[in-house]
Order: C-alpha cells, then structure tokens, then sequence
C-alpha cells in the first residue's frame, strides 16, 4: 500500500515538473539588453517577494531570470534603473503582460525588453513584431541619487 502511494507520488511529480514549475504554473524569462554605447546601466528588479538585487549591465549584454507564474497570476516584477544621471522605474512583467509576451522557448515565455539611450523599449511579438517604445529616461531625482 505505502510502495505504491509511494510511486504513485513520485510519477506524478516526474511527469508535472517539466522546466522547474508545477505542471499548473507557466515559466516566464524576463530579458533585459542593454544597446547604450559605452555605458553600464545599473539595475535593481524586485517582486513581492524577491529581490533580485542590484546589477551592472555592460554594452550589448542580457540580464535574464526566469520565475513561475503564480497561481493567483499575481506575479509582478518591477526594475530601477539608472544611467548617466537618469533613471527610471516600472514594472517589466504582471500578468497582461505576460500574455503578449507569447514568443517561447520550449521550457517558457520571453518577456524582452531593450534600454537605449532613448528609452525602454517592449518586444510584442503577436501583433506588432516589433519593439515598442514604452518609457524615457528621467533626470535622478534628489530622492534616490543613491542605487537601491
Ligand atoms: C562597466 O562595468 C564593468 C563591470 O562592472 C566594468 O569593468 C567597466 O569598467 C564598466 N564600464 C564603464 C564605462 O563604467
Ligand atoms: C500591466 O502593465 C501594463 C503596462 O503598464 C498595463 O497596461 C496593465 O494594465 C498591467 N496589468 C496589470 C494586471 O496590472
């Protein structure tokens, strides 16, 4: 009786743990690329519940991180970012977002976004194909000349 709860069990965490999820919860990668020439931008992302912490992105280069959806689809994720004296904040993933974010790999969805020294751009690959333009730089604020 015990053996086969047992392997009863153990089937049915193999088989609904594809990519690190619950068989119920959908994985999503957000990737962040910076295109600003010569320049670090630095970034903090941070949900309810995990701080990413605080991160140099160099030229040309990805952050990523990948999370499950959680089941209420409460999953938020927002980013501070600062360059050359400017900085912005907001949120790069909830979850209607996380609809046109519908380009995948197989273990899950991609959330793009690209920093250039005109803004933040959003990649929608259903309708559009393209980035749109979401957000401008702002000057730093007195508030929060510090990172964090
Ligand atoms: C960008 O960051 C890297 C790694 O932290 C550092 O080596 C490099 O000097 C920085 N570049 C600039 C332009 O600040
Ligand atoms: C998610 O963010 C987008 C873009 O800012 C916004 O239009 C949408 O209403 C937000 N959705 C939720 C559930 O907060």
């Amino acid at each position: 009786m015990m053996k086969k709860l047992f392997i009863f069990v153990f089937i049915f965490l193999g088989l609904n743990v594809v990519n690190g999820c619950p068989f119920f919860l959908s994985k999503y990668f957000v990737n962040i690329h910076s295109s600003i020439h010569n320049d670090n931008v630095t970034l903090r992302c941070q949900s309810k519940d995990d701080d990413l912490g605080s991160h140099v992105l160099s030229p040309n280069n990805d952050y990523e991180w990948s999370f499950c959806q959680s089941f209420s689809r409460a999953t938020l994720f927002f980013c501070h970012f600062w360059w050359n004296n400017n900085e912005q904040i907001f949120d790069v993933f909830n979850s209607t977002m996380g609809e046109w974010c519908r380009e995948g790999r197989p273990e899950g969805d991609i959330c793009r976004w690209l920093v250039r020294e005109d803004g933040f751009y959003f990649y929608e690959p259903i309708e559009y194909g393209r980035w749109l333009k979401q957000y401008y730089w702002k000057p730093v604020s007195k508030t929060s000349l510090t990172y964090g």
